[in-house]
């Protein structure tokens, strides 16, 4: 196989150019979309979505992005297919390639997203795996991006809270975009070594990660968090509840934060948990901007991957 399939399952995936340019490509397509300037360079194309976990914006916002290039979209619960019944990824993934121009997979293991990969055809899209959500950190970047301008080495960007596959992904993109990253984690839920490891060996800026959300927030101008038991860990919910309990993003924490922080959730919240309702609700969220910038970015994400604009 000689052509080049662009397949994007973790952020260090893409060089720094082709993430810039996507981010910089949606915040142009939302721009069209408002003046009701919109191309259709989709038209005659499928996007297949086979998702083993729930989703409410990945998978609409995808949907709607594919329907507004002007292409279709087949949706598929895993458990619908012959996966269920044993069927391998490998053959799945060539089948699918037959009938599809792209696939857009939410699952469990990273392992399942690149074998799919490793046998497709056709551009593979990682919409969450339990390590990585590089579709949802460019959403996030282009929302820090409209709300605080272009130079983000300039900015506090900081995570509270579990080190879990959106931290993960925000330490490749601050690592391969270049800008400094605080996180705070407790003990214990730190990121993985592995990737904390990869990350700070290109990184320019610093990747510092502590235990101490004050220390973290101090002076932030962009806080992020996530809820504490991610999908797949709901047996856990209970016990991480105690342990994160003081990584809570309420008005006592973003108060030691610059008075303008911008306050970032990728949704679902649970209020009172992860964040506070008044946080959630008030003046510094940006959590409504970020869930409709997934749609841009996903457009923009279709568009590359399949060689729309090329
Ligand atoms: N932020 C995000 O990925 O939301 P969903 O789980 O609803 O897709
Ligand atoms: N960390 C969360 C993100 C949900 C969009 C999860 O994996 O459930």
């Amino acid at each position: 196989m000689t052509k080049e399939v662009r397949h994007y399952l973790q952020v260090f995936d893409l060089d720094k150019e082709t993430l810039i340019s996507l981010i910089k490509r949606a915040i142009e397509l939302k721009e069209l979309r408002k003046k009701g300037l919109e191309e259709r360079p989709g038209v005659g194309k499928v996007l297949g979505m086979l998702f083993e976990k729930p989703s409410t914006r990945t998978r609409i916002s995808f949907e709607a992005a594919m329907y507004q290039l002007g292409g279709s979209v087949s949706f598929m619960a895993s458990r619908d297919l012959q996966l269920q019944r044993g069927e391998p990824l490998k053959d799945t993934a060539r089948v699918l390639s037959r009938y599809l121009d792209c696939l857009v997979v939410r699952t469990f293991g990273q392992g399942i997203v690149e074998e799919l990969a490793r046998w497709s055809d056709i551009p593979v899209i990682n919409g969450l795996t339990d390590s990585h959500h590089p579709c949802q950190i460019l959403s996030d970047i282009m929302t820090v991006i409209e709300k605080k301008g272009e130079d983000l080495s300039k900015l506090k960007i900081t995570w509270i809270g579990d080190g879990n596959n959106m931290a993960q992904s925000w330490i490749q993109a601050a690592s391969r975009i270049g800008f400094p990253l605080y996180l705070a984690c407790p003990e214990g839920y730190f990121p993985d070594k592995d990737i904390i490891e990869e990350a700070r060996k290109e990184a320019d800026f610093p990747i510092e990660i502590v235990t101490d959300p004050k220390e973290t927030v101090k002076d932030a101008d962009v806080i992020n968090t996530d809820v504490w038991a991610s999908m797949g860990q709901e047996e856990k919910a209970q016990e991480r509840k105690k342990v994160f309990m003081p990584y809570q993003v309420n008005k006592e924490l973003i108060a030691l934060s610059k008075p303008d922080a911008i306050i970032l959730h990728c949704l679902p919240a649970h209020r009172n948990e992860e964040i506070t309702e008044d946080v959630l609700e008030g003046p510094q969220s940006v959590a409504w901007d970020q869930a409709e910038n997934k749609m841009h970015i996903h457009k923009a994400i279709l568009e590359w991957a399949m060689k729309l604009r090329d």
